[in-house]
């Protein structure tokens, strides 16, 4: 693919610009795709077209809505689409977070559809169709199409440009065909997706799910062996692509305080007690993410094991997400009484057992506390991948800390060496919380040196690889088809 353009759509921008007290600030948003699919960027640098959300984005920008990225560096353009209050709320609020995004994490929240909303969807989706097509400099760029906002980009950008390459990952699962055919609209979704010439999901499972959909609302012929699916003429392959995170170099570890300082520095801020053990969840405040779950465990592993009153401390730092939406806002107040509540049984004087810290971290504060913990907390009742468990292990170059995660996040299939649980099931998180807790710093050893070699190896750079890879071939075979 040397030479070729490569251009990334995403909703979610790498970075937001902000109007501060003191002129304009950059930030990064908590994304789990940001974190991903920014290294790669960096790497192959092309455009990246996406939603400019901040209050400064327009300040920045040239006269074709571009700037370049990271900020002093420019190794990349991001080209910014804006949003009408109304589209944002039909396309990004609407149809992609009430609808499909309860729609294909299985996590019991009802997903809601609404005509307007998915009349917005379409628009968004064309208006970046049209983006694209604007910013290719030749009939074939390859177009890296991310998440669950363009489902119906991949064919609105095949009819424009037929002989396009376009790599479309969907960041979140993909739900059994019962569950995906509660969508109005889930043949138009189907078909939208398979304008792909390549449609990456983290796992296996994902992907059947995916061809199980199409077998049941398309007629399309679907070849599992080779696991291609062919829809009017034009042929989908569909494959799994574990998403990673950038393995941190040797510059970004120098830059790192040592364990022990990131540890004094936590316990200092949040007055803790000295020799606790400390247990530390970071997540978006997303009713995904089994908080409450969490909280739970930790409630019993206090009933059940009286000793720890006092010396187990549990900290979760929870981004404000999609905080328009009722079930965003009111999930988030049963996680502050779930908190008050547990605080309330177990505080005593000098000791809190849980600090909720509902704002947003930036990535070096985060690092901090991967580094001063000595367990991490992953309770996901459903999540495509889930990086946070990642960037956990890529943080521990002292070899120690122990990580309990979810066995529904994607993640769980590669990272055997985590304690790994059923959210649903209290009184086994809680059990594995107390095992982290108790675990001997040999065992801690062991198992944290496997999982930072497979977070190494299986990095974010292999994962655009192999997707880059098969484009490759794929594009090769369609030149020589073409002669
Ligand atoms: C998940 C999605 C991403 C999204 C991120 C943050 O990781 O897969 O597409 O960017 O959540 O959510 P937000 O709605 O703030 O972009």
């Amino acid at each position: 693919l040397r030479g070729d353009q490569v251009i990334v759509v995403s909703n979610r921008e790498p970075y937001v610009h902000e109007q501060g007290p003191d002129g304009v600030q950059v930030r990064r948003p908590a994304s789990g795709l940001v974190t991903a699919v920014e290294p790669v960027m960096r790497a192959c640098s092309g455009t990246w077209i996406a939603h400019g959300s901040g209050s400064a984005d327009r300040a920045v920008v040239d006269a074709h809505d571009r700037v370049g990225l990271p900020p002093g560096l420019q190794d990349y353009q991001l080209r910014r689409i804006w949003l009408t209050p109304e589209e944002e709320q039909g396309y990004y609020y609407g149809f992609a977070n009430e609808g499909l995004w309860p729609l294909c994490h299985v996590a019991h929240v009802r997903p809601v559809f609404r005509e307007p909303d998915w009349e917005t969807y379409r628009l968004v989706n064309q208006r970046f169709a049209d983006a694209v097509v604007a910013e290719a400099r030749s009939e074939d760029p390859v177009v890296l199409v991310q998440d669950y906002h363009f489902a119906l980009l991949p064919a609105m950008i095949r009819a424009r440009l037929p002989q396009a390459t376009i790599l479309t990952f969907w960041h979140i699962p993909w739900p059994n065909p019962e569950s995906f055919g509660i969508c109005p609209w889930n043949r138009e979704i189907l078909q939208g997706l398979l304008g792909s010439t390549i449609l990456g999901f983290h796992t296996r499972f994902h992907c059947r799910n995916f061809m199980e959909t199409v077998d049941r609302y398309l007629e399309a012929r679907i070849e599992a062996e080779v696991s291609t699916i062919s829809f009017q003429d034009k042929e989908t392959l569909v494959e799994s692509y574990p998403i990673s995170i950038e393995w941190p170099d040797a510059e970004t570890l120098a830059r790192w305080p040592p364990v022990p300082e990131c540890r004094r520095r936590v316990a200092a801020r949040l007055g803790l007690p000295a020799d606790v053990c400390l247990a530390v969840g970071i997540d978006r405040f997303d009713y995904t993410k089994g908080i409450l779950e969490r909280l739970n465990a930790v409630e019993r592993l206090l009933e059940k094991a009286p000793e720890w009153v006092g010396r187990f401390v549990f900290v979760q730092v929870a981004a404000p997400t999609r905080s328009s939406l009722d079930e965003y806002r009111s999930f988030q107040e049963r996680v502050e009484r779930a908190a008050e509540r547990i605080n309330a049984r177990f505080a005593r004087e000098a000791y809190q057992p849980v600090h909720l810290l509902a704002w947003h971290h930036e990535p070096d504060a985060v690092n901090e506390l991967f580094r001063a913990t000595d367990i991490l907390v992953v309770t996901s009742l459903h999540d495509g991948m889930n990086l946070v468990c990642k960037e956990f292990v890529a943080a521990r170059d002292d070899q120690q800390g122990v990580l309990v995660l979810s066995r529904f996040a994607g993640a769980a299939r590669e990272m055997t060496q985590a304690l790994i649980v059923n959210p649903y099931h209290v009184e086994e998180t809680a059990d594995a919380l107390l095992r982290a807790a108790t675990m001997p710093s040999a065992e801690q050893r062991e198992r944290m040196v496997s999982l930072r070699s497979t977070v190494r190896e299986f990095n974010v750079f292999r994962w655009a690889a192999r997707m880059l890879a098969d484009a490759a071939r794929w594009r090769l075979r369609a030149r020589v088809e073409a002669r």
